[in-house]
């Protein structure tokens, strides 16, 4: 018993050491004390008050996933938890998506975001807290991405008095093709934030390693939807009819010489044809062939040519068969996505605060991935960063990759996540403070 009492004093005076010592001071100060804090942070976001949370916040979500621009329970959790920590916010912004603010409500702003939706899939990992919803399942970990921000939420309130600024909390709707980033931001939301930070969970990167890089990081693309029309007819008579059939397949082969003949072989870029529709029987002629596709690249200039030379080739070689084409880039139903490029000055940033957190061999580079994040919006309106938050532990079992219905989440990296967010936020509005101009004293004076 004795023993027990001693050990529970201990831990007492070690979380009141914990929180009477400024825990966002930046490193790079002379100060040994400080040196000490970014560490001190991790310790803390792994205190059950703050993990357990998480974990339940988590799993709740988990069970019940929402899609795109539905995801209205999970925004009343959000708000439910807000709530309780006394951390205001505004909603509906887009939606379902809340915008939360901690810190002294004045300049400098700097964002912090999490997706809220789910996929359209079947979960098919058998657990206590699987999807209670058939068909559609968290199958990215962003119940993980809303769990860690809220923990960063939860901690950064406590220690409100220490910010130099805002830290805006972005929780937005409709990541998974939605563009609910690109609505946040016309919405105005995210109005004169200096920067926004985001992270994902990483299947196949050690738990307690981030991964990143400098420059673009993920491809944008885009989706096209082409009708071939030409004129239906026996099968045996071609010469009264025109060939749609033929000239679909024309269409799909010179697609492919889009990439192959007028890319630089040195810069990524994909058009894949992954639908096509026409024809019924195998004796008569269609009056028509619908294809459709999508087109990715990591540069702006890249994505804009290859969606024109995508209509020219379409309709030029339907022509070439006597056939007419119309061609549609989907812009309403699936928005297309910028490539998400991270800014480089925030990579050497990013590196710093990473490295003094996690011990700078576990800061490692990323290699480019074809899949869009339409954290990219963000990154067109304002200096943004997104890396990869490692979970896996191979000793514990091999996690399956994103959009599996076998995906998991090493709910471990959840201290990870949020002790990266709080010190990437806090450490921002510090820069920024030290970066305003002696004229500009008007900010200095409010803060
Ligand atoms: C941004 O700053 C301008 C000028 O200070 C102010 O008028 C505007 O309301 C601010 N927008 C938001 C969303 O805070
Ligand atoms: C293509 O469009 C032109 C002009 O509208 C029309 O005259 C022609 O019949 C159309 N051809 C097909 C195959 O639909
Ligand atoms: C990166 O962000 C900084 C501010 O942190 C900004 O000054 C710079 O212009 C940005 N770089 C690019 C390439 O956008
Ligand atoms: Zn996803
Ligand atoms: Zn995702």
């Amino acid at each position: 018993m004795a023993f027990f009492k001693c050990v529970n004093m201990l831990i007492i005076i070690f979380i009141f050491f914990l929180c009477a010592t400024p825990i966002f001071s930046d490193s790079s100060s002379t100060n040994s004390k400080d040196h000490l804090a970014i560490p001190k942070l991790l310790e803390l976001a792994k205190e059950p008050q703050v993990f357990d949370w998480m974990v339940d916040i988590r799993r709740k979500i988990h069970e019940n996933p929402e899609v795109g621009y539905e995801e209205f329970e999970t925004s009343k959790l959000i708000r439910t938890k807000l709530d309780e920590l006394g951390v205001p916010y505004k909603h509906p912004v887009v939606v379902t998506g809340v915008i939360g603010y901690i810190g002294t409500g004045l300049p400098p702003f700097v964002a912090l975001r999490a997706e809220m939706d789910a996929l359209l899939m079947q979960e098919l990992v058998e657990w206590e807290h699987k999807s209670k919803v058939p068909g559609k399942m968290h199958g990215c970990g962003h119940d993980a991405h809303v769990a860690m921000l809220l923990g960063a939420a939860k901690i950064l309130k406590e220690h409100e008095k220490e910010l130099q600024g805002t830290i805006v909390l972005v929780f937005q709707p409709a990541e998974e093709g939605g563009a609910g980033a690109k609505k946040i931001l016309d919405a105005g939301a995210l109005e004169n934030v200096s920067a926004i930070f985001g992270l994902h969970v990483g299947p196949n990167i050690p738990l307690g390693e981030v991964a990143s890089r400098s420059g673009p990081m993920l491809a944008g693309g885009g989706f096209f939807k082409a009708v071939i029309r030409g004129k239906g007819g026996h099968a045996a008579n071609p010469q009264h009819a025109i060939d749609p059939i033929l000239a679909a397949s024309n269409v799909i082969v010179s697609l492919q010489h889009i990439v192959s003949r007028e890319a630089d072989p040195l810069e990524t870029q994909v058009v894949t044809v992954g639908n096509i529709q026409g024809g019924g029987a195998v004796n008569v002629i269609p009056d028509s062939v619908t294809i459709g596709g999508t087109f990715r690249a990591f540069l702006r200039e890249s994505l804009t040519q290859l969606r024109h030379r995508i209509e020219q080739v379409i309709i030029g070689q339907a022509a070439v068969h006597r056939c007419n084409a119309t061609v549609s880039f989907l812009d309403d139903k699936i928005p297309s996505v910028p490539p998400t490029i991270n800014n480089d000055s925030l990579h050497d940033y990013f590196q710093s605060v990473a490295g003094s957190l996690l011990g700078i061999d576990k800061v490692k580079g990323h290699h480019l991935l074809m899949g869009s994040e339409d954290f990219a919006f963000y990154q067109e309106a304002m200096p943004g960063y997104v890396f990869i938050v490692g979970m896996e532990d191979v000793s514990v079992e091999r996690l399956r990759s994103w959009h599996s219905p076998y995906f998991k989440v090493n709910e471990d990296v959840f201290p990870y996540g949020a002790a990266l967010h709080i010190s990437l936020a806090t450490r921002y509005l510090a820069k920024l403070n030290q970066e305003v101009p002696a004229e500009d004293g008007k900010y200095h004076d409010e803060l």
